[in-house]
């Protein structure tokens, strides 16, 4: 990053742990651009990075990637001027900016890109980047169509360059923690697993302010639409993409694929059976003017027979009261995982029989407690391990945020440092759950999924 921009790595770093590593940082930037400008060959370790789309989530990506040794930003890429200009404000006026992604591409010094486009741009703007050579991180939910998934994997294998799906959840601080208190059976047999992502604010339901500079002038519309149905110049569209079909999955595909994503990486499996949801919109038609597509609220089931479970997933933009995000219900225990702290309940089978002996004399409910060995209250003698365990709670502080710890693992990766834990296949199978969800919505059925011919059925 160069040195001369207005805010430095080091004011970046929120957390205070960070700041011995900040410094480093910086140094390493120093080195970097001296070879540059000496037309030397880039120091090992060194990712050039271009950034395609600098909206909110592309915003948060670059400022998240500052704290990665030998990370360098070079150039950025958006369809509005506003977000240059931040990027510029953010990173110093010498980072190169452009509304045209392929001269992104072009460029020899970008040896990666992180994507973070609306979801109708992604299918074209990975393929071409990995067509043109980079490594390449790609946001959630990486396919807008679920039909699109094999072409994401095939383009992966073909072109062989590293690929990272930007869902951060399988880089939080407590997933090692909770795979393991899955894998130690102290569940015991897991049934039931609920997810949810609830909000009540405008936000929240996606009706994200429009800046007042936004004219024909700032934005490029017409790129905007790409391959998408043809629209006169609406900036409702543009930045509040998310209510729309034509550029956006809703609350399934934007919100439930991080849960999705999670779960699949807890429990060690790949797709569902079969999904059914129901959702509407209950409120924002009211107070958005009308103005949506999608559901505001959304509930659905998924069926993963292999692994026995179901999976129980909520969204809604009309309350927003506070519970875990993820709760995984065993029969010898309860995990409350937050991602960044978790909380594990011991919660053994506990056997009782005075209800269903209500209705039976004195002298049978005497017979019966003798043959089962009861006590006085009607429990067995013996009816638990001893060892009962105290409630646990793991809070993960470790220093940086989960979107820098994956935009980490996929630089290392990209540089030649293991692999990147999310690859294509694990992108397209989260997404797929959320398309599922949105063709139960619109059809009312029960929609399956085909492992043998990867199809989905309805
Ligand atoms: N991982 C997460 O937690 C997370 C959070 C938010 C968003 N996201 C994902 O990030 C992506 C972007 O979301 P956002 O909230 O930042 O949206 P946004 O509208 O704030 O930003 C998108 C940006 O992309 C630009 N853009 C559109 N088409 C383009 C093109 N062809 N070339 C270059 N730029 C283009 C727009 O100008 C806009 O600035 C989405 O896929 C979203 O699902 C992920």
């Amino acid at each position: 990053m160069p040195s001369n921009g207005p805010i430095s790595r080091r004011e970046f770093l929120g957390k205070t742990t960070l700041v011995a590593s900040a410094a480093g940082i910086a140094a390493g930037a120093k080195k970097v651009r001296a070879q540059l400008n000496n037309g030397v060959q880039p120091a090992p370790g060194r990712v050039g990075v271009g950034y395609i789309g600098v909206g909110i989530r592309g915003t948060i990506l670059y400022k998240s990637s500052l704290p990665v040794a030998g990370v360098e930003p070079v150039a950025v890429c958006d369809l509005y001027q506003g977000h240059l200009d931040c990027a510029k404000e953010n990173l110093g006026r010498n980072i190169f900016t452009t509304r045209d992604y392929q001269e992104i591409l072009a460029r020899s010094d970008v040896d990666a890109v992180v994507l973070a486009v609306p979801d109708h741009w992604h299918k074209r703007t990975f393929v071409e980047s990995l067509q043109a050579g980079k490594h390449v991180y790609q946001e959630k939910p990486m396919t807008h169509r679920w039909e699109d998934g094999e072409e994401f994997i095939q383009a992966e294998k073909k072109y062989g360059k590293v690929v990272q799906v930007g869902s951060q959840y399988l880089s939080m601080s407590c997933v090692g923690q909770a795979k393991e208190i899955i894998s130690s059976g102290r569940l015991g047999q897991i049934t039931m697993i609920e997810g949810r992502t609830h909000r009540n604010s405008s936000t929240g339901a996606w009706y994200y302010p429009i800046p007042p500079d936004a004219s024909p002038e700032t934005m490029d519309w017409k790129r905007f639409i790409g391959d998408s149905k043809w629209y006169d110049f609406d900036p409702k569209r543009f930045f509040q993409w998310r209510l729309f079909w034509d550029y956006s999955g809703g609350l399934p595909t934007d919100l439930f694929v991080h849960l999705v994503g999670a779960v699949h990486d807890l429990m060690g499996v790949e797709t569902p059976e079969k999904v059914v949801s129901f959702g509407d919109i209950y409120r924002w038609d009211k107070e958005g003017g009308g103005y949506r597509d999608v559901p505001d609220q959304m509930e659905a089931m998924a069926f993963y027979p292999d692994k026995g479970f179901n999976l129980k997933l909520t969204s809604t933009s009309n309350n927003a009261h506070s519970g875990p995000t993820i709760v995984i219900y065993g029969t010898e225990g309860t995990l409350e995982y937050e991602g960044e702290g978790l909380k594990y309940y011991y919660e053994p089978r506990r056997e009782n029989y005075n209800y269903p002996t209500e209705s039976w004399t004195k002298e049978t409910v005497k017979e019966f407690a003798g043959i089962m060995k009861l006590d006085d209250k009607l429990s067995p003698v013996v009816q638990s391990p001893p060892t009962a365990e105290e409630p646990l709670e793991i809070s993960g502080e470790r220093g940086e945020g989960s979107t820098t710890a994956h935009l980490r693992n996929f630089f290392d990766a990209a540089r030649g440092q293991g692999k990147a834990i999310e690859p294509a296949s694990f992108g397209h199978h989260a997404a797929l759950v959320g398309h599922m969800c949105n063709i139960s919505y619109k059809t009312g059925k029960v929609v399956k999924f085909n492992k043998k011919t990867r199809k989905v059925e309805v």
